[in-house]
């Protein structure tokens, strides 16, 4: 028999059973409501919550042709919500968290409009530059970044104080990491909303010729768990590993970008993309100008017959090619195929729907997912205890910066 997925189909009464005694706790201490967007077959799961609807018709369509709802829900449950959505092998569909109506509707109202086309002439001529730094990543310092992240117990949460104390660690490790470079800096963002919780970590490579010009590497530094042991290896210690190589190898090398290359460790994914929604907004008002970003969520576990599979949807569809590219140029051997989430499955959504071009470059296809994400299991003896697979990602990232960054 293999591992229960976390994301298989568990009857509405037993999934009714996991959140009803969050949403009794709920009851009990005054909390505050949250704001989510949720597709049609998840509502019932919402079944003996105080949740309410709204039945807008404006919502009622999506990319994936699903009718969307917005929920209000007492943030006290959304732990548990999370949990039963990702019982749900149908579709294993997040929700997105939203500040207010009208921010709900402006995210589904881009979620539908097509990515523009913007045929971007990208061509791949940065060799000299990217081969040496390939060259210095390595699997054995992967694994060991993999480890030490999913290490960090009980889990990142981001709504615990462990969580904050994850933020504080990966902001550490990355400051020893820059050792000292005045062109590096390292920044935390909190969630804003969120008091004294978690913080995206990020750091940047300031360019030398063009810095305002922004090459974005994401992730995602918290885990969630249906239980409170989260150690989240696969999901994401190996997106926020790889990047912390590529930054290893960067500076190892002394490599200076052109642009500037800054690596993105999203808080608070798991809590409905929070962390990068805010961030990726702030940048568009503040008119930061992002040339392309790639998110790394999930890269360590061999699910599919393609290593690298591309998901088309919150996508950009010529920085996909540009990104298979890079693949066939710097990466011999490894295959590329494309899938879809069908949902604003991480945190390229938030940058795609701000309008920036993203890419999320899978370990698999949704079906071949890793099944042990989102409970005590996501360990990295659960993949096998190698960086075999994560490796491709790393050096996929290198490639994608490197190239991207080279005036
Ligand atoms: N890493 C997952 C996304 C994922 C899982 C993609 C399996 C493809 C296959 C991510 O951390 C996650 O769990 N996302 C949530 C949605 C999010 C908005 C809360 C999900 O997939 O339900
Ligand atoms: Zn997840």
């Amino acid at each position: 028999m293999h591992q229960p997925s976390p994301c298989f189909v568990r009857s509405i009464a037993v999934i009714a059973m996991v959140l009803s005694p969050l949403v009794a706790a709920a009851a009990a201490s005054p909390s505050r409501e949250a704001l989510i967007t949720l597709p049609a077959s998840s509502l019932p799961l919402l079944a003996g919550s105080r949740a309410t609807i709204d039945r807008e018709p404006a919502l009622r369509k999506s990319l994936a042709g699903e009718s969307i709802h917005m929920v209000r829900i007492d943030e006290a449950a959304l732990p548990g919500l999370a949990e039963a959505i990702h019982h749900d092998l149908q579709r294993c569909a997040g929700f997105v968290r939203h500040d207010s109506p009208d921010d709900a509707r402006a995210w589904l109202a881009r979620s539908e409009r097509a990515t523009p086309a913007a045929p971007l002439a990208r061509p791949i001529d940065a060799q000299a530059v990217v081969r040496p730094l390939l060259g210095a990543l390595t699997e054995t310092r992967l694994l060991a970044d993999i480890r030490a992240f999913s290490e960090l117990r009980p889990t990142r949460l981001y709504t615990s104080p462990h969580g904050r104390a994850a933020s504080d660690w990966l902001a550490s490790h990355w400051r020893e990491l820059a050792g000292g470079r005045n062109d590096i800096t390292i920044e935390t963002v909190p969630l804003t909303g969120f008091p004294q919780r978690q913080e995206s970590v990020v750091l940047s490579i300031k360019g030398s010729e063009k810095p305002d010009e922004v090459i974005v590497i994401g992730s995602h530094l918290d885990s969630i768990s249906s239980t409170a042991d989260a150690p989240g290896a696969d999901d994401d210690a190996s997106g926020v590993a790889s990047a912390t190589s590529i930054i290893r190898a960067m500076v190892a090398n002394g490599y200076r970008p052109q642009r500037t290359v800054r690596f993105i460790a999203h808080a608070a994914e798991e809590g409905g993309l929070i962390g990068s929604q805010q961030i990726a907004r702030r940048y568009r008002s503040d008119g930061i100008e992002v040339v392309g970003m790639l998110q790394l969520d999930m890269t360590a576990y061999k699910g599919a017959p393609n290593d690298i599979n591309l998901m088309t949807d919150y996508t950009d569809a010529a920085q996909n090619d540009f990104v298979e590219a890079l693949v066939r140029s710097y990466l011999p051997g490894v295959s590329v195929g494309r899938d879809k989430c069908g949902y604003a499955c991480s945190d390229h959504a938030s940058w795609s729907n701000a309008g920036y071009p993203a890419s999320m470059p899978f370990e698999a296809t949704l079906r071949t997912a890793n099944p042990n994400i989102h409970t005590p299991r996501d360990t990295v003896a659960s993949f096998g205890g190698t960086a075999a697979h994560a490796i491709k990602f790393a050096r996929l990232g290198m490639a994608f910066a490197a190239e991207l960054a080279n005036d």
